[in-house]
Parts: C-alpha cells; sequence; structure tokens
C-alpha cells in the first residue's frame, strides 16, 4: 500500500486508459497524483475517483505539445508541492494509418509534436527539480511499435522509436544525478485509443483481438493494469538500480 510514499508523480495523458489505471494505482500507493491531460472533463473525473477513496491528487490542463503549457503548469506543481519525484510521460495520440510515401508534412509534425516533443517538454521541465533534489524516476510510454516494425502506422512507429531512444539517452545523462529513466512498451491494450480501431476491424473486437495477438505467448489484448504495475515498479525506489531499460509488457511479442 505504501510502496511510494511521500512521492509527487507527474502524469500526462493520465485522463484514460493506461494513465488512468497509473493515477489510480499509484495513489492507492501513497502518492500524491498530478493528474494532467488535454481532456479536463475526464481529468476531473480522475481526481474525484482518487479522492473519494481517500487518495491524493490534483488535476492539472496541459498540452504537452506545448512547451510554454508545460513550463507552466510544472513550475505550478513546483510551487504547490515543493517537487517532482516521478515523471509518467503517457501523453500519446496514434495518428493515421499510412505509409511513408503518403504521409503528409502535416500528419507527420502532428504526431511528432505529441508523440516526441511532448516526452522532450515534460522532460526537460521536471528534471530540474530532480537535480535539485539528487533523486527522480521517470517512466516514458513507447510501445512494441517502437522496438520492431511491421505494415501499420508508420509514422507512429517511427515517434515511439524516437522515445526508446529518448529513454536510452537520457538514462545515460541523468544518472550522475541518481535520476532514472526507463520505458514501457505495451502491445495492444484495449483502451480509448484502440477501441475505435477494434470496433471497424472486420469481425469486430472479437477477430481484432485473434489477428493481433497471434504473435503473442499469452494470447490476450492487455488490460491498463498489466502495464501500471510495471510503471509502479519502475518508479518507485524498488528499482533503484534499474535505469536505461525497455521494458516489454506484451504476452511475449517480443519474444517470437
Ligand atoms: N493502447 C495501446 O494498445 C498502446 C500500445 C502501446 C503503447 N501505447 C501508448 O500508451 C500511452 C497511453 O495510451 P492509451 O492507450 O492509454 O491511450 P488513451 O487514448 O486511452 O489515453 C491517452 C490520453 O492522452 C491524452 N492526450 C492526447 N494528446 C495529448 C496532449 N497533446 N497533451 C496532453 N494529453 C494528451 C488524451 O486526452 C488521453 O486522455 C500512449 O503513449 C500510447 O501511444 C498504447
Amino acid at each position: 500500500m505504501n510502496r511510494l510514499m511521500n512521492k509527487t508523480a507527474v502524469i500526462t495523458g493520465a485522463a484514460s486508459g493506461m494513465g488512468r489505471a497509473t493515477a489510480e494505482l499509484f495513489a492507492r500507493e501513497g502518492a500524491t497524483v498530478v493528474v494532467t491531460d488535454l481532456n479536463e472533463e475526464l481529468g476531473s473525473d480522475v481526481v474525484a475517483a482518487i479522492t473519494s477513496k481517500g487518495g491524493q491528487a490534483r488535476f492539472w490542463q496541459l498540452n504537452v505539445a506545448r512547451e510554454d503549457d508545460v513550463a507552466r503548469v510544472y513550475q505550478e506543481v513546483g510551487a504547490e508541492f515543493g517537487t517532482i519525484d516521478i515523471l509518467i510521460n503517457c501523453a500519446g495520440i496514434i495518428g493515421v494509418d499510412k505509409p511513408t510515401h503518403e504521409l503528409s508534412e502535416a500528419e507527420w509534425d502532428s504526431l511528432f509534436a505529441v508523440d516526441v516533443k511532448g516526452v522532450f517538454f515534460s522532460t526537460k521541465h521536471a528534471v530540474p527539480y530532480m537535480i535539485r533534489q539528487n533523486a527522480g524516476s521517470i517512466v516514458n510510454f513507447s510501445s512494441i511499435y517502437g522496438l520492431t516494425g511491421n505494415e501499420e502506422f508508420t509514422a507512429y512507429h517511427v515517434a515511439k522509436g524516437a522515445v526508446t531512444m529518448q529513454t536510452k539517452q537520457d538514462a545515460a545523462v541523468y544518472g550522475k544525478y541518481n535520476i532514472r529513466v526507463n520505458s514501457v512498451h505495451p502491445s495492444t491494450v484495449l483502451t480509448p485509443l484502440v477501441e475505435g480501431i477494434a470496433n471497424a476491424f472486420p469481425g469486430g473486437i472479437v477477430q481484432y483481438e485473434k489477428v493481433n495477438t497471434a504473435n503473442q505467448s499469452i494470447r490476450r489484448l492487455g488490460v491498463p493494469l498489466d502495464v501500471a504495475y510495471a510503471v509502479l515498479y519502475l518508479a518507485s525506489d524498488e528499482s533503484a538500480w534499474v535505469t536505461g531499460v525497455n521494458l516489454p509488457i506484451d504476452g511475449g511479442f517480443m519474444a517470437r
């Protein structure tokens, strides 16, 4: 119950899916959770759900693609809570499903603004707090798509590949300040991000699950808590000697 006692954790994209599951789990483990998201209504729901169970949480509306927004929010969080111990870079979008020769510059840029620059901006503005206290843990949401290629969502693959390398690079740079940086790489997890795609799939969600898990050892779609538990370990002091790790949470997809 107290794995994150006395820690302040900022989570981006915390209004939905895996960000929400992580926020609720962190609160149960004693963290003060800073729920941030573009979506104010859903983000406020998450805070209400946490505080109704006796947890500590506050919502900030935040667009991770805008540096001025990120800088302001993290400054306000620091003023309110004194520091930032944990940063979870979860906000992400999947963008259009096109191959390279069909992608427009605008489609590429809008995806990279959130999935790549969002991680960069949040890390940039959280790290100074961590340097000051000589401690911190950052967990980035990449994907199995950031580790290997396939025939779909090209821009998303490339963006998540950038997050994989941002993780290794920041782990290499910030270790001297006792700041750890790791990433999680889910395969398909049933969240609002993929529900629309799954429902539109020929044969519906049943067929979607069959096709999408065919290369996994454990042939079911993930649920948000499957990933949130891994994020909890990486965020907590239990992983004090773990940094620069790109951890698949994927039912065994990457093992094959
Ligand atoms: N669901 C999957 O199968 C899957 C697999 C691998 C990786 N991921 C990654 O996991 C992370 C979470 O995905 P999810 O499936 O829980 O998605 P989700 O759509 O349920 O939640 C994503 C959240 O990010 C927020 N968001 C989007 N753009 C934002 C912005 N510019 N600024 C702030 N918030 C923004 C959304 O409002 C939403 O609340 C994403 O980075 C995603 O790419 C998802």
